[in-house]
Protein backbone atom coordinates (compact mmCIF):
# COMPACT_ATOMS: atom_id res chain seq x y z
CA UNK A 1 0.00 0.00 0.00
CA UNK A 2 2.76 2.68 -1.16
CA UNK A 3 3.25 4.70 -3.76
CA UNK A 4 7.20 3.63 -4.56
CA UNK A 5 10.06 4.68 -3.15
CA UNK A 6 10.73 7.88 -6.01
CA UNK A 7 9.73 10.15 -3.34
CA UNK A 8 11.59 12.18 -0.82
CA UNK A 9 9.47 11.82 3.03
CA UNK A 10 9.06 14.74 4.36
CA UNK A 11 7.45 13.74 8.04
CA UNK A 12 5.78 10.52 9.46
CA UNK A 13 3.52 10.42 11.93
CA UNK A 14 2.55 6.94 14.21
CA UNK A 15 -0.85 6.75 15.83
CA UNK A 16 -4.50 6.60 15.21
CA UNK A 17 -6.24 7.11 11.41
CA UNK A 18 -9.87 7.63 11.15
CA UNK A 19 -11.55 8.42 7.80
CA UNK A 20 -14.03 6.96 5.24
CA UNK A 21 -13.57 5.25 2.15
CA UNK A 22 -16.29 4.71 -0.78
CA UNK A 23 -16.94 1.03 0.90
CA UNK A 24 -17.02 2.53 4.57
CA UNK A 25 -18.08 5.47 6.49
CA UNK A 26 -15.83 4.57 9.42
CA UNK A 27 -12.30 3.10 8.78
CA UNK A 28 -10.20 3.29 11.92
CA UNK A 29 -6.26 2.52 11.83
CA UNK A 30 -5.29 2.02 15.01
CA UNK A 31 -0.89 2.07 15.52
CA UNK A 32 -0.63 2.81 11.52
CA UNK A 33 2.26 4.72 10.42
CA UNK A 34 1.57 7.40 7.60
CA UNK A 35 4.52 9.18 5.56
CA UNK A 36 4.11 12.32 3.74
CA UNK A 37 6.48 12.98 1.01
CA UNK A 38 7.65 16.58 0.04
CA UNK A 39 5.31 17.54 -2.63
CA UNK A 40 2.71 17.30 0.45
CA UNK A 41 1.00 13.89 -0.66
CA UNK A 42 0.24 11.01 1.42
CA UNK A 43 3.55 8.21 0.49
CA UNK A 44 2.42 5.53 2.51
CA UNK A 45 0.16 4.37 5.30
CA UNK A 46 0.83 0.91 7.28
CA UNK A 47 0.60 -1.07 10.03
CA UNK A 48 3.26 0.33 12.83
CA UNK A 49 4.98 -3.05 13.09
CA UNK A 50 6.32 -2.85 9.50
CA UNK A 51 8.21 0.50 10.57
CA UNK A 52 11.68 -0.97 9.42
CA UNK A 53 10.84 -2.41 6.46
CA UNK A 54 8.67 1.21 5.49
CA UNK A 55 11.65 3.18 6.49
CA UNK A 56 14.46 1.35 4.37
CA UNK A 57 11.85 1.12 1.51
CA UNK A 58 11.03 5.05 1.52
CA UNK A 59 14.41 6.35 3.36
CA UNK A 60 13.63 7.80 6.07
CA UNK A 61 14.42 7.17 9.73
CA UNK A 62 12.78 6.11 12.72
CA UNK A 63 13.90 8.02 14.95
CA UNK A 64 12.34 11.06 13.32
CA UNK A 65 8.82 9.58 13.50
CA UNK A 66 6.19 11.66 15.35
CA UNK A 67 3.88 10.28 17.90
CA UNK A 68 1.16 10.79 18.47
CA UNK A 69 -0.17 10.99 21.68
CA UNK A 70 -2.64 9.14 23.52
CA UNK A 71 -6.47 10.24 22.79
CA UNK A 72 -5.00 12.03 19.92
CA UNK A 73 -6.09 10.83 16.18
CA UNK A 74 -5.39 12.35 12.88
CA UNK A 75 -8.67 12.38 10.49
CA UNK A 76 -9.04 14.27 6.59
CA UNK A 77 -9.68 17.68 6.50
CA UNK A 78 -13.17 19.17 6.82
CA UNK A 79 -14.77 20.45 3.93
CA UNK A 80 -17.24 23.20 3.69
CA UNK A 81 -18.78 23.05 0.57
CA UNK A 82 -21.12 26.27 1.05
CA UNK A 83 -20.20 29.19 2.38
CA UNK A 84 -20.43 33.03 1.68
CA UNK A 85 -17.10 34.99 3.07
CA UNK A 86 -18.85 38.38 3.21
CA UNK A 87 -21.35 37.19 5.18
CA UNK A 88 -19.57 36.20 7.72
CA UNK A 89 -19.25 39.92 9.11
CA UNK A 90 -22.84 39.51 10.43
CA UNK A 91 -22.74 35.53 11.15
CA UNK A 92 -24.52 34.97 14.09
CA UNK A 93 -27.43 37.87 13.65
CA UNK A 94 -30.27 38.60 11.44
CA UNK A 95 -32.09 35.39 11.78
CA UNK A 96 -35.28 36.56 12.01
CA UNK A 97 -37.19 36.18 8.99
CA UNK A 98 -37.22 33.82 5.59
CA UNK A 99 -34.74 34.07 2.59
CA UNK A 100 -36.32 36.42 0.41
CA UNK A 101 -36.87 39.33 2.83
CA UNK A 102 -33.72 38.11 4.46
CA UNK A 103 -31.81 38.67 1.37
CA UNK A 104 -33.47 41.86 0.75
CA UNK A 105 -32.92 43.63 4.40
CA UNK A 106 -29.73 41.85 5.46
CA UNK A 107 -27.51 40.11 2.82
CA UNK A 108 -27.55 42.55 0.09
CA UNK A 109 -27.04 45.79 1.75
CA UNK A 110 -23.91 44.16 3.05
CA UNK A 111 -22.32 42.50 0.46
CA UNK A 112 -22.08 45.77 -1.32
CA UNK A 113 -20.29 47.10 0.93
CA UNK A 114 -17.18 44.72 -0.43
CA UNK A 115 -16.50 47.27 -2.68
CA UNK A 116 -14.46 48.82 -0.24
CA UNK A 117 -11.20 46.31 -0.14
CA UNK A 118 -9.99 47.73 3.32
CA UNK A 119 -13.60 45.97 4.28
CA UNK A 120 -12.96 43.12 2.46
CA UNK A 121 -9.29 42.53 3.53
CA UNK A 122 -10.72 42.79 7.30
CA UNK A 123 -13.77 40.40 6.68
CA UNK A 124 -12.29 37.75 4.56
CA UNK A 125 -8.88 37.72 6.70
CA UNK A 126 -11.25 36.81 9.61
CA UNK A 127 -13.36 34.12 7.56
CA UNK A 128 -10.25 32.45 6.26
CA UNK A 129 -8.07 32.23 9.93
CA UNK A 130 -11.62 31.19 11.57
CA UNK A 131 -12.60 28.37 9.16
CA UNK A 132 -8.95 27.17 9.03
CA UNK A 133 -9.37 26.92 12.95
CA UNK A 134 -12.25 25.18 13.01
CA UNK A 135 -10.33 22.52 10.71
CA UNK A 136 -12.07 23.56 7.09
CA UNK A 137 -9.30 22.59 4.98
CA UNK A 138 -11.08 23.19 1.72
CA UNK A 139 -13.94 26.18 1.63
CA UNK A 140 -16.07 26.35 -1.56
CA UNK A 141 -16.71 30.23 -1.14
CA UNK A 142 -19.31 32.75 -2.20
CA UNK A 143 -17.77 35.99 -2.43
CA UNK A 144 -19.17 39.22 -4.08
CA UNK A 145 -20.13 40.98 -7.05
CA UNK A 146 -16.78 42.93 -6.69
CA UNK A 147 -14.28 41.42 -8.81
CA UNK A 148 -11.21 42.86 -6.84
CA UNK A 149 -12.87 41.59 -3.87
CA UNK A 150 -13.20 38.36 -4.70
CA UNK A 151 -9.58 38.24 -5.89
CA UNK A 152 -8.51 39.59 -2.34
CA UNK A 153 -10.47 36.41 -0.98
CA UNK A 154 -8.59 33.91 -3.01
CA UNK A 155 -5.48 36.06 -2.30
CA UNK A 156 -6.07 35.66 1.71
CA UNK A 157 -6.79 31.97 1.16
CA UNK A 158 -3.69 31.16 -0.70
CA UNK A 159 -1.44 33.07 1.86
CA UNK A 160 -2.82 31.41 4.69
CA UNK A 161 -2.55 27.67 3.19
CA UNK A 162 -6.50 26.96 2.44
CA UNK A 163 -7.78 25.23 -0.53
CA UNK A 164 -10.78 26.83 -2.00
CA UNK A 165 -12.96 27.69 -4.37
CA UNK A 166 -14.18 31.22 -5.04
CA UNK A 167 -16.88 32.86 -6.67
CA UNK A 168 -17.37 36.07 -7.77
CA UNK A 169 -21.30 36.47 -7.73
CA UNK A 170 -23.25 37.40 -10.51
CA UNK A 171 -26.83 38.77 -10.28
CA UNK A 172 -28.37 40.62 -13.35
CA UNK A 173 -31.70 40.96 -12.30
CA UNK A 174 -34.11 41.80 -9.20
CA UNK A 175 -31.62 43.24 -7.12
CA UNK A 176 -33.74 45.47 -4.23
CA UNK A 177 -30.57 47.45 -3.16
CA UNK A 178 -29.40 50.23 -5.05
CA UNK A 179 -25.62 49.56 -5.78
CA UNK A 180 -25.92 45.78 -6.03
CA UNK A 181 -26.76 44.82 -9.35
CA UNK A 182 -24.62 44.73 -12.28
CA UNK A 183 -25.97 44.83 -15.97
CA UNK A 184 -25.89 41.60 -18.35
CA UNK A 185 -22.61 42.74 -19.96
CA UNK A 186 -20.88 43.50 -16.69
CA UNK A 187 -21.60 40.31 -14.93
CA UNK A 188 -19.59 38.50 -18.12
CA UNK A 189 -17.15 40.68 -18.64
CA UNK A 190 -16.10 40.60 -15.15
CA UNK A 191 -16.66 37.20 -14.85
CA UNK A 192 -13.74 36.77 -17.28
CA UNK A 193 -11.72 39.14 -15.70
CA UNK A 194 -12.01 37.17 -12.60
CA UNK A 195 -11.31 33.90 -14.05
CA UNK A 196 -8.59 35.20 -16.47
CA UNK A 197 -6.85 37.05 -13.72
CA UNK A 198 -7.25 34.44 -10.93
CA UNK A 199 -5.86 31.63 -13.16
CA UNK A 200 -3.27 33.99 -13.60
CA UNK A 201 -1.96 34.73 -10.06
CA UNK A 202 -0.78 30.72 -10.41
CA UNK A 203 -2.61 30.26 -6.78
CA UNK A 204 -1.71 26.09 -6.32
CA UNK A 205 -4.50 25.87 -4.00
CA UNK A 206 -7.33 28.16 -5.54
CA UNK A 207 -9.51 27.82 -8.22
CA UNK A 208 -12.19 29.90 -9.43
CA UNK A 209 -16.35 28.51 -9.97
CA UNK A 210 -18.40 30.23 -12.00
CA UNK A 211 -21.24 31.76 -9.62
CA UNK A 212 -24.68 32.84 -10.85
CA UNK A 213 -26.20 33.48 -7.19
CA UNK A 214 -29.67 31.57 -8.18
CA UNK A 215 -32.64 31.71 -10.75
CA UNK A 216 -33.63 35.03 -9.07
CA UNK A 217 -31.04 36.95 -9.13
CA UNK A 218 -29.75 36.12 -12.73
CA UNK A 219 -32.05 36.42 -16.52
CA UNK A 220 -32.20 32.91 -18.33
CA UNK A 221 -29.45 34.91 -20.93
CA UNK A 222 -26.96 35.42 -18.17
CA UNK A 223 -27.62 31.89 -16.87
CA UNK A 224 -26.72 30.67 -20.49
CA UNK A 225 -23.74 32.88 -20.61
CA UNK A 226 -22.52 31.26 -17.90
CA UNK A 227 -22.67 28.12 -18.62
CA UNK A 228 -20.84 28.60 -21.86
CA UNK A 229 -17.74 30.40 -19.90
CA UNK A 230 -17.86 27.40 -17.50
CA UNK A 231 -18.41 24.82 -20.39
CA UNK A 232 -15.36 26.51 -22.29
CA UNK A 233 -12.71 26.64 -19.66
CA UNK A 234 -14.12 23.44 -17.49
CA UNK A 235 -14.45 25.29 -14.50
CA UNK A 236 -16.58 24.47 -11.38
CA UNK A 237 -19.65 26.24 -10.96
CA UNK A 238 -22.04 26.98 -7.73
CA UNK A 239 -25.88 28.18 -7.07
CA UNK A 240 -27.96 27.69 -4.80
CA UNK A 241 -31.51 25.56 -5.67
CA UNK A 242 -35.28 24.75 -3.90
CA UNK A 243 -34.22 26.14 -0.49
CA UNK A 244 -37.55 28.08 0.66
CA UNK A 245 -40.99 27.36 -0.73
CA UNK A 246 -41.75 30.72 -1.63
CA UNK A 247 -39.10 31.09 -4.04
CA UNK A 248 -39.53 27.85 -5.39
CA UNK A 249 -42.98 29.43 -6.56
CA UNK A 250 -41.82 32.58 -8.19
CA UNK A 251 -38.62 30.12 -9.76
CA UNK A 252 -42.06 28.46 -11.63
CA UNK A 253 -43.57 31.69 -12.36
CA UNK A 254 -40.66 33.38 -13.90
CA UNK A 255 -39.60 30.07 -16.16
CA UNK A 256 -42.60 28.68 -16.83
CA UNK A 257 -41.23 27.16 -19.76
CA UNK A 258 -39.28 24.62 -17.37
CA UNK A 259 -40.76 21.57 -15.83
CA UNK A 260 -38.62 21.91 -12.65
CA UNK A 261 -36.50 24.36 -10.79
CA UNK A 262 -33.69 21.96 -11.48
CA UNK A 263 -34.62 22.18 -15.05
CA UNK A 264 -34.29 25.56 -15.25
CA UNK A 265 -30.86 24.98 -14.41
CA UNK A 266 -30.35 22.31 -16.99
CA UNK A 267 -31.61 24.05 -19.69
CA UNK A 268 -28.65 26.72 -19.32
CA UNK A 269 -25.98 24.06 -18.88
CA UNK A 270 -25.33 25.30 -15.36
CA UNK A 271 -25.84 21.47 -14.21
CA UNK A 272 -22.46 19.50 -14.70
CA UNK A 273 -20.22 16.71 -12.86
CA UNK A 274 -18.32 19.90 -11.52
CA UNK A 275 -21.35 21.92 -10.02
CA UNK A 276 -22.61 22.05 -6.92
CA UNK A 277 -26.12 23.59 -5.77
CA UNK A 278 -26.40 24.28 -2.30
CA UNK A 279 -29.93 23.25 0.17
CA UNK A 280 -32.41 21.38 -2.32
CA UNK A 281 -34.79 20.81 0.26
CA UNK A 282 -37.85 20.42 -2.37
CA UNK A 283 -36.17 18.39 -4.88
CA UNK A 284 -38.98 16.29 -6.47
CA UNK A 285 -37.54 12.14 -6.80
CA UNK A 286 -37.45 13.36 -10.98
CA UNK A 287 -34.72 16.06 -10.24
CA UNK A 288 -32.83 13.94 -8.00
CA UNK A 289 -32.52 11.83 -11.24
CA UNK A 290 -31.62 14.85 -13.01
CA UNK A 291 -28.80 15.32 -10.58
CA UNK A 292 -27.55 12.12 -10.67
CA UNK A 293 -27.56 11.89 -14.47
CA UNK A 294 -25.21 15.08 -14.99
CA UNK A 295 -23.09 14.18 -12.02
CA UNK A 296 -24.19 17.87 -10.42
CA UNK A 297 -24.13 17.52 -6.72
CA UNK A 298 -25.67 18.62 -3.88
CA UNK A 299 -24.63 20.79 -0.53
CA UNK A 300 -26.51 20.18 2.46
CA UNK A 301 -26.61 23.41 4.95
CA UNK A 302 -29.08 21.97 7.65
CA UNK A 303 -27.81 25.08 10.05
CA UNK A 304 -29.12 27.75 7.10
CA UNK A 305 -32.27 25.45 6.60
CA UNK A 306 -33.48 25.51 10.14
CA UNK A 307 -32.19 28.98 10.61
CA UNK A 308 -34.30 30.82 8.36
CA UNK A 309 -36.90 28.11 8.71
CA UNK A 310 -36.41 27.13 5.27
CA UNK A 311 -37.26 23.56 5.19
CA UNK A 312 -35.57 20.50 5.77
CA UNK A 313 -33.45 18.25 3.45
CA UNK A 314 -34.25 14.46 3.11
CA UNK A 315 -30.43 13.39 3.34
CA UNK A 316 -31.49 9.38 3.17
CA UNK A 317 -33.47 9.87 0.06
CA UNK A 318 -30.39 11.94 -1.85
CA UNK A 319 -28.55 9.28 -0.84
CA UNK A 320 -30.74 6.60 -2.34
CA UNK A 321 -30.88 8.41 -5.48
CA UNK A 322 -26.96 8.41 -6.17
CA UNK A 323 -26.66 12.38 -5.46
CA UNK A 324 -22.94 13.42 -4.86
CA UNK A 325 -23.41 15.19 -1.44
CA UNK A 326 -21.26 17.52 1.09
CA UNK A 327 -22.19 19.86 4.06
CA UNK A 328 -22.18 22.95 4.06
CA UNK A 329 -22.16 25.83 7.10
CA UNK A 330 -24.05 28.04 4.60
CA UNK A 331 -22.67 31.63 6.88
CA UNK A 332 -24.49 33.47 7.38
CA UNK A 333 -27.89 32.17 7.20
CA UNK A 334 -25.94 29.28 9.27
CA UNK A 335 -24.90 30.95 12.25
CA UNK A 336 -21.77 28.81 12.72
CA UNK A 337 -18.60 29.01 10.74
CA UNK A 338 -17.57 25.60 12.30
CA UNK A 339 -18.04 22.54 9.94
CA UNK A 340 -18.33 20.80 13.58
CA UNK A 341 -21.88 22.26 13.67
CA UNK A 342 -22.80 21.38 9.97
CA UNK A 343 -22.45 17.65 11.18
CA UNK A 344 -24.38 18.68 14.66
CA UNK A 345 -27.64 20.19 13.03
CA UNK A 346 -27.29 17.24 9.81
CA UNK A 347 -27.82 14.70 12.59
CA UNK A 348 -30.91 16.98 14.68
CA UNK A 349 -32.39 17.28 10.80
CA UNK A 350 -32.11 13.55 10.13
CA UNK A 351 -33.30 13.07 13.88
CA UNK A 352 -36.67 15.38 13.53
CA UNK A 353 -37.29 13.81 10.25
CA UNK A 354 -37.45 10.56 12.34
CA UNK A 355 -39.48 11.94 14.85
CA UNK A 356 -41.96 13.31 12.03
CA UNK A 357 -41.94 9.35 10.60
CA UNK A 358 -40.29 6.81 12.72
CA UNK A 359 -39.89 4.95 9.50
CA UNK A 360 -37.52 7.44 8.61
CA UNK A 361 -34.08 5.93 8.52
CA UNK A 362 -31.83 8.19 10.71
CA UNK A 363 -28.16 8.81 9.87
CA UNK A 364 -25.72 7.41 11.69
CA UNK A 365 -22.51 9.48 13.15
CA UNK A 366 -20.76 7.69 10.64
CA UNK A 367 -22.25 8.45 7.66
CA UNK A 368 -21.99 12.27 8.65
CA UNK A 369 -18.69 11.83 9.28
CA UNK A 370 -18.30 10.95 5.82
CA UNK A 371 -20.45 13.53 4.54
CA UNK A 372 -18.09 16.15 6.06
CA UNK A 373 -15.16 14.59 4.61
CA UNK A 374 -15.14 12.60 1.79
CA UNK A 375 -18.59 13.36 0.68
CA UNK A 376 -17.54 17.02 0.57
CA UNK A 377 -14.89 16.14 -1.46
CA UNK A 378 -16.26 13.91 -4.00
CA UNK A 379 -19.58 17.07 -4.25
CA UNK A 380 -16.79 19.77 -4.85
CA UNK A 381 -15.15 17.18 -7.52
CA UNK A 382 -11.87 16.87 -5.54
CA UNK A 383 -11.52 13.67 -4.98
CA UNK A 384 -8.67 12.39 -6.96
CA UNK A 385 -6.75 14.97 -4.48
CA UNK A 386 -8.30 14.96 -1.23
CA UNK A 387 -10.93 13.48 1.32
CA UNK A 388 -9.21 10.76 2.85
CA UNK A 389 -5.59 9.22 3.73
CA UNK A 390 -5.13 7.13 0.70
CA UNK A 391 -2.02 6.95 -0.84
CA UNK A 392 -1.10 9.70 -3.95
CA UNK A 393 -3.91 12.03 -2.87
CA UNK A 394 -2.48 15.34 -0.76
CA UNK A 395 -2.43 15.34 3.07
CA UNK A 396 -5.22 17.62 3.87
CA UNK A 397 -5.66 16.58 7.79
CA UNK A 398 -6.94 17.48 11.42
CA UNK A 399 -4.70 16.15 14.68
CA UNK A 400 -7.32 16.29 16.74
CA UNK A 401 -6.65 15.96 20.20
CA UNK A 402 -9.77 14.56 22.41
CA UNK A 403 -8.50 15.50 25.90
CA UNK A 404 -6.76 19.02 25.19
CA UNK A 405 -6.11 20.67 28.15
CA UNK A 406 -8.70 23.36 28.70
CA UNK A 407 -10.80 21.81 25.69
CA UNK A 408 -14.66 21.43 26.50
CA UNK A 409 -14.01 17.32 26.75
CA UNK A 410 -13.59 15.55 29.84
CA UNK A 411 -12.59 11.53 29.91
CA UNK A 412 -13.09 9.56 32.82
CA UNK A 413 -10.63 6.65 31.44
CA UNK A 414 -8.89 5.92 28.10
CA UNK A 415 -11.61 4.91 25.36
CA UNK A 416 -11.51 3.37 21.94
CA UNK A 417 -11.49 5.62 19.00
CA UNK A 418 -14.55 5.26 17.53
CA UNK A 419 -15.76 6.65 20.98
CA UNK A 420 -13.18 9.20 20.76
CA UNK A 421 -14.17 10.44 17.32
CA UNK A 422 -17.69 10.58 18.79
CA UNK A 423 -17.24 12.49 21.50
CA UNK A 424 -15.16 14.96 18.98
CA UNK A 425 -17.68 15.36 16.50
CA UNK A 426 -20.41 16.48 19.02
CA UNK A 427 -18.59 18.02 21.41
CA UNK A 428 -15.41 19.31 20.03
CA UNK A 429 -14.04 22.37 19.03
CA UNK A 430 -11.16 24.03 17.61
CA UNK A 431 -9.43 23.82 21.31
CA UNK A 432 -9.09 20.02 20.03
CA UNK A 433 -7.73 20.85 16.58
CA UNK A 434 -3.93 20.68 17.57
CA UNK A 435 -2.54 21.15 13.92
CA UNK A 436 -4.08 21.33 10.40
CA UNK A 437 -2.48 20.67 7.43
CA UNK A 438 -3.24 21.22 3.80
CA UNK A 439 -1.25 19.59 1.05
CA UNK A 440 1.27 18.14 3.68
CA UNK A 441 1.68 21.89 4.77
CA UNK A 442 1.11 23.10 8.35
CA UNK A 443 -1.15 25.75 8.41
CA UNK A 444 -2.34 25.63 11.99
CA UNK A 445 -0.73 27.35 14.33
CA UNK A 446 -0.64 29.89 11.70
CA UNK A 447 2.62 30.88 10.48
CA UNK A 448 1.15 33.99 8.52
CA UNK A 449 -0.63 36.54 10.92
N1 LIG B 1 -30.10 32.26 -2.21
C1 LIG B 1 -29.59 33.27 -2.94
N2 LIG B 1 -28.63 33.93 -2.27
C2 LIG B 1 -28.53 33.33 -1.08
C3 LIG B 1 -27.70 33.56 0.07
O1 LIG B 1 -26.86 34.46 0.12
N3 LIG B 1 -27.88 32.72 1.12
C4 LIG B 1 -28.79 31.70 1.09
N4 LIG B 1 -28.91 30.92 2.16
N5 LIG B 1 -29.59 31.48 0.04
C5 LIG B 1 -29.45 32.28 -1.02
FE1 LIG C 1 -25.98 30.14 0.44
Amino acid sequence: NSKGPTTEINYVYRGTFIHSTQQTPLQILEDEVLGVDTDGKIAFIGKAAELDSLSQTFGFSPSEVIQLAQHEFFMPGLVDTHIHAPQYSYAGTALDMPLLEWLNKYTFPVESRFKDLEFAQQVYSQVVKRTLRNGTTTACYFATIHTDASLLLAQIANDFGQRALVGKVCMDRNNSVKHYKETNQESQDETCRFIAELLNKKYPLVRPVVTPRFALSCTGALMGQLGAIAKNNNLHIQSHISENVEEVKLVKELFPESKSYTDVYHKHNLLTDKTVMAHGCYLSDEELALFRETGASLSHCPNSNISLCSGMLNVRNVLKHNVKLGLGTDVAGGYSASMLDAVRRTLDTSKVLTIQDPEYDTLTFEEVFRLATLGGSQALSLDDRTGNFEVGKDFDALRVNVAAADGPIDLIKIEEPKIILEKFLNLGDDRNIVEVFVAGRKVVPFTKQ
